[in-house]
């Protein structure tokens, strides 16, 4: 059931306070999509997609002042880092509906749990458990629907034909559910799937969302990943109080308007637990990510996930720690091949990580990334088409 609102919604307090701290710079493109989507949170207070389907009893005490008639929610695009994960996750931290009626997700980790869905039905059909004439894809999304009905996509594109052949059929039926959808996306609804196969079995979907969605460009010229830490001042050793400090300070620049807290990752059926996220950054200690059986699928869910990595307390590696050596090389590797902005506290500088054994000459790969993500200009930039 819905909270009652407050008169002027949580998120543009918060924006307001981040920029009087100083912890982001006020920006009026951002202003008005956050105004926007304070309006959508003000009618979210009042939405109740649920209502009426309960039993006689919750439908004749449901309160009276809940609509059933969906609010259009919002497509937001625009070029990489112009702050729309953080006004999306800010929209996601202070909207007025309960934390199990909404759910925020990574786009593409969205259509994984979609297919996997999907083929455990169509197994249980095959099985004869689930009556075989049934629609996958209604199933699947009458099953989302049970689960959140306000969804929160971050990085919305379409790449994948498999994606792009079920996408219509999947969201009229989440649509007419009374599922509501906000999403950041680096391209317009009509470029998605651009020159892709089947394409007009596809373009259904695109007036779909449109009519389900206010699409609306957040087009500063401003890209405020390049304002975030960089250069030599990412690599801060050796560790102590003094580096303690300034990975604090980064972190909370990183972050802007956000509150950081943890955050479980789904990694298909295992949950990987983030101590710190918040919007596309994330900050673990060295032993969150080395020193437990972690491998290269969790290490490229994190990069894929996050575009900034703080890593607290790299320690100099001895010869025997194989295990921890193995999964920091993997990890450095995810990191570099997904480009993401590396901010770390270490006991030595790259090369002084690992003085000897017998990784040594995988380790020697390790370190010139490691110096290369260290750069100013990293992480080389990612055009709008490319991400
Ligand atoms: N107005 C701002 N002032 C300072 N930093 C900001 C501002 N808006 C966003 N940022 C920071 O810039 C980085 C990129 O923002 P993000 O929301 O990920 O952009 P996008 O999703 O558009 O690529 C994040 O670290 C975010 O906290
Ligand atoms: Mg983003």
């Amino acid at each position: 059931m819905a909270q009652a609102a407050s008169s002027s919604p949580a998120l543009l307090d918060r924006l307001e306070a981040a920029i009087a701290e100083g912890r982001i710079k006020p920006d009026a493109g951002q202003r008005r999509v956050a105004e926007k989507l304070a309006d959508l949170s003000r009618r979210l207070a009042h939405y109740d997609p649920r209502q009426g389907r309960g039993g006689l009893f919750s439908r004749l005490f449901a309160p009276r002042t809940r609509t059933t008639e969906a609010p259009r929610g919002l497509y937001i695009w625009g070029e990489p880092g112009r702050g729309k994960t953080m006004l999306m996750d800010l929209f996601f931290e202070t909207v007025p509906v309960p934390p199990d009626d909404r759910r925020r997700v990574h786009f593409h980790a969205f259509m994984q749990d979609v297919h996997r869905r999907i083929h455990d039905i169509r197994a249980k059909q095959a099985a004869g458990i689930i009556w075989e004439d049934a629609d996958p894809v209604a199933e699947v999304a009458r099953i989302l629907f049970e689960d959140a009905w306000l969804l929160c996509f971050d990085e919305f594109q379409v790449t994948d034909i498999t994606d792009a052949m079920i996408l219509a059929r999947l969201f009229d039926h989440l649509f007419s559910l009374g599922t509501v959808m906000v999403a950041t996306s680096n391209v317009p609804p009509d470029a998605l799937y651009a020159d892709g196969l089947n394409r007009g079995l596809f373009e259904p979907f695109i007036l779909s969302l449109c009519a389900r969605c206010e699409v609306v460009a957040l087009t500063g010229e401003t890209d405020y990943r390049l304002c975030g830490p960089s250069g030599d001042e990412v690599w801060v050793a050796p560790l102590g109080p003094d580096a303690d400090a300034a990975m604090d300070r980064m972190w909370l620049s990183a972050i802007g308007a956000l509150k950081a807290q943890p955050l479980p990752i789904d990694l298909g059926g295992r949950v990987l637990m983030v101590p710190r996220a918040a919007g596309s950054a994330a900050r673990f200690s060295f032993a969150d990510l080395c020193e437990r059986p972690l491998g290269a699928a969790d290490y490229l869910a994190i990069a894929e996930r996050f575009h900034v990595l703080f890593i607290d307390h790299i320690p100099i590696l001895a010869p025997e720690q194989r295990n921890e050596t193995m999964r920091f090389i993997t990890l450095v590797d995810a990191l570099y091949d997904k480009r993401v902005r590396l901010v770390a506290s270490a006991a030595g500088q790259p090369g002084e990580l690992y003085p000897e054994g017998p990784l040594k000459g995988m380790f020697g790969r390790t370190v010139s990334r490691l110096e290369e993500m260290r750069r100013t200009g990293w992480p080389p930039l990612r055009d709008a088409a490319e991400t």
